[in-house]
């Protein structure tokens, strides 16, 4: 199922006519979101800005989940079919409409929770359209009770707003089998990632994404650059449009995505590498950093990938690919200490 930006417009709590009216509630949006951070809870306060949030953020966020979810192993994916979904900080139904519309055949109950009431009625509004099942749906600003189902807790944007303590709190009341994180492709976000990853390895989880074989230590941890992924992505028409109006890059968006789990351990039998960037190209190559975890190598390395092993479509392909892919190679030949050129 694709994303359908009439449904999204029928199903604002307040229609925004104007396009120059839309045009400014996004910039007020995208300025509290970035200069004036301590405005940064001020979206969810009125009916429009809301739907402004709708039209815009949520259009161009639901694509982040499927560029994630293509990526976790087939048995991770299964149990998504099956466990209740939580997106804590949902906001108008973001996550959970991504989640609906990747798994149509979901057989488990979703839970909005937001401490933002007008976004709860957003979300409302919006996932039945969408035709999310009401008695599967259940939008409230508390977590759920019932403990006794297995479930994904999800932050999609939020865990920069609600905080690492707060999280921890949470996880530990509800206990969940995954905890995927989705969020913004900042240093912040990274760093907050990074104090609640310890405790997920201690409460046994695992890492699926990105860490290549469930690594538990991070090798950019205490470096000036943060491990996140780059998602190239065209939206529809209007979107692209409303980008340029708004004066907003959302075709390349940096975002930060972890995956635990610990009803499923990490094992992997194959060679599997994590680009953590794109370096720049050579005539003959592609060069990447990558993050690499396995008995023979273990750390960031360089590699490059010679262009002649592509076919013309594959090298089209490649020059547009996300940052941040998993991906299973050999090695050719060891370049020097953390130098391999290698063939996927
Ligand atoms: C940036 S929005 C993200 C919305 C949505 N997940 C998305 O990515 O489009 C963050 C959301 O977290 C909610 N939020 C912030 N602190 C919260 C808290 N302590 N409890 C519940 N929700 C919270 C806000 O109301 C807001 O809707």
């Amino acid at each position: 199922m694709e994303l359908d930006l009439d449904l999204i417009k029928e199903s604002l709590v307040e229609p925004i006519r104007k396009e120059s009216e839309l045009i400014k509630l996004i910039k007020q949006i995208k300025n509290n979101f970035t200069v004036e951070r301590d405005k940064i809870d001020q979206y969810c306060l009125d009916q429009k800005m809301v739907s402004a949030y709708t039209t815009f953020y949520l259009t161009t966020n639901v694509p982040k989940f499927s560029f994630v979810f293509a990526q976790l192993s087939e048995k991770l994916k299964n149990l998504f079919q099956e466990y209740d979904f939580i997106d804590f900080g949902t906001g108008p139904g973001t996550y959970i409409l991504a989640h609906h519309l990747q798994i149509p055949e979901f057989k488990g109950n979703y839970y909005g929770v937001d401490a933002s009431e007008l976004m709860l009625k957003q979300a409302s509004k919006l996932l039945f359209k969408y035709g999310v099942n009401k008695e599967s749906l259940s939008l409230s600003s508390e977590p759920p009770k019932d403990n006794s189902k297995k479930k994904i807790l999800f932050f999609g944007n939020s865990l920069n707003e609600i905080g690492p303590s707060l999280f921890k709190r949470i996880r530990n009341e509800l206990d969940p089998e995954i905890v995927f994180f989705l969020e913004p492709g900042t240093k912040e976000s990274f760093n907050n990632i990074l104090n609640v990853r310890e405790e997920l390895f201690q409460k046994d989880y695992h890492c699926h994404f990105p860490c290549p074989s469930g690594l538990t230590r991070c090798f950019m941890g205490n470096s000036d650059n943060w491990c996140h992924q780059v998602f190239r992505h065209i939206h529809d028409e209007e979107t692209q449009r409303l980008c340029q109006l708004v004066q907003l890059d959302r075709n390349v968006m940096p975002l930060i995505a972890h995956v635990y789990c610990k009803a499923l351990k990490r094992t992997s039998e194959k060679l599997e590498g994590f680009m953590v960037r794109r370096l720049k190209e050579s005539k003959h190559s592609f060069k990447w950093q990558v993050c690499l975890d396995n008995i023979k190598y273990s750390g960031l390395f360089e590699v490059e990938l010679h262009k002649k092993n592509f076919s013309k479509s594959e090298l089209k392909k490649m020059k547009k690919i996300s940052t941040g892919l998993k991906f299973n190679f050999q090695v050719e030949k060891q370049l020097g200490d953390k130098k391999l050129r290698i063939s996927l």
